[in-house]
């Protein structure tokens, strides 16, 4: 009997000597240790051994059983350590090579030219007021003396949502929106979202917009000319060239189309200014006194200037990008590059 588990502690040593896996270690101590294991198994069959033996045959058992934990403990030190010395060898860090690219998100281009545009008039004294983009006729034409047959109300293609409600077709319906509530002098830009059913290289359906406005006593087209020369300077360098040409819009007068040297050719002539020489990019002029009616200010005593451009087109401008669809579709290519 003594003899009997004696081999079975000299066979657990060879194994557990032999060993070259914790799943090794850990399998033999189920198999002599665990509930069902050999030497748990001798320990529980104790009652049955006459009684005199029971003694030095429990204290062998014990003796083997706690050499035998010793030594798995042992073994499973050993091998952890090797593991761990194997893991250190294969998985160094090399520290010179070069970091992981984290891709960071950005402005959208659009987002970008209109916060540029926003800090160059607001360093000129203009707040930024902000309109509704479902927008009443009245607002968006009725009050810039586009009365419901007028023809200029052809040129922008509205979306209807129902016989007084659009969505708006320019920012300009912020003007009279501001001077009901607000008395002289004031000094507004207003950018935004706004939308004409029309879509091709160079028109979406949505874009975007800056109305500008300036209304004071004694307010001249000298002083519109000086704040977007300023503007277009900061915007496309010293050395652009500023025009105004005659043009005309309901709710000026006189109204003008602003022209710059253009940013590609310099003014020599290319495809891009179809050979001019000049781009156009906004349009402006002297509030017209219809407009101030509307919004109950005296015509007598007040005078202003308005001005529109689209943000697109001098984001287009400015980065030489020649279909504006690229904006809205969104292709991370496109974005990653501003
Ligand atoms: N609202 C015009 C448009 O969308 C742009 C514009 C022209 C705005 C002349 C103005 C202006 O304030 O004076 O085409």
């Amino acid at each position: 009997m003594q003899n009997d588990i004696h081999s079975i502690g000299d066979n657990a040593r060879e194994e557990i000597s032999k060993t070259s896996t914790l799943r090794e270690v850990h399998d033999l101590k189920v198999k002599y240790l665990g509930k069902k294991g050999i030497l748990t198994e001798k320990l529980k069959s104790l009652g049955s051994i006459p009684k005199q033996d029971r003694p030095a045959f429990g204290s062998t058992l014990n003796e083997i059983k706690t050499s035998l934990e010793h030594l798995l403990h042992q073994r499973e030190e050993t091998l952890k350590t090797s593991d761990l010395i194997d893991k250190l060898k294969t998985e160094q860090i090399d520290v010179t090579v070069p970091g992981c690219y984290m891709p960071f998100g950005r402005l959208h281009p659009v987002t970008q030219v209109l916060d540029e545009i926003i800090a160059i008039f607001t360093s000129l004294g203009f707040t930024v007021e902000e309109g509704p983009e479902v927008e009443h006729d009245f607002y968006n034409f009725e009050a810039l003396n586009m009365p419901e047959d007028h023809p200029a109300r052809d040129m922008q293609d509205t979306f209807y949502i129902s016989h007084d409600v659009v969505l708006r077709t320019h920012t300009s319906s912020v003007q009279v929106r501001i001077m009901e509530k607000n008395d002289p002098p004031l000094r507004v830009i207003a950018p935004g979202k706004v939308y004409r059913c029309d879509a091709d290289v160079s028109h979406i359906p949505m874009f975007h917009q800056l109305e500008g406005f300036m209304v004071d006593k004694h307010i001249r087209m000298s002083d519109l000319k000086g704040v977007l020369e300023l503007f277009i300077h900061r915007v496309f360098g010293a050395d652009t060239k500023v025009r105004l040409r005659p043009s005309f819009f309901p709710f000026t007068e006189p109204s003008a189309e602003i022209d710059i040297s253009c940013v590609m050719c310099g003014g020599k002539g290319c495809n891009v200014c179809s050979g001019t020489g000049w781009i156009e990019i906004l349009g402006a002029g002297m509030i017209n006194p219809q407009v101030y009616e509307k919004a109950g200010y005296d015509p007598e005593i007040y005078t202003g200037f308005a001005f529109g451009m689209g943000i697109e087109r001098i984001a287009m401008l400015k980065y030489s990008i020649d279909d504006v669809r690229l904006f809205p579709e969104n292709d991370k290519r496109f974005l990653e590059q501003f």
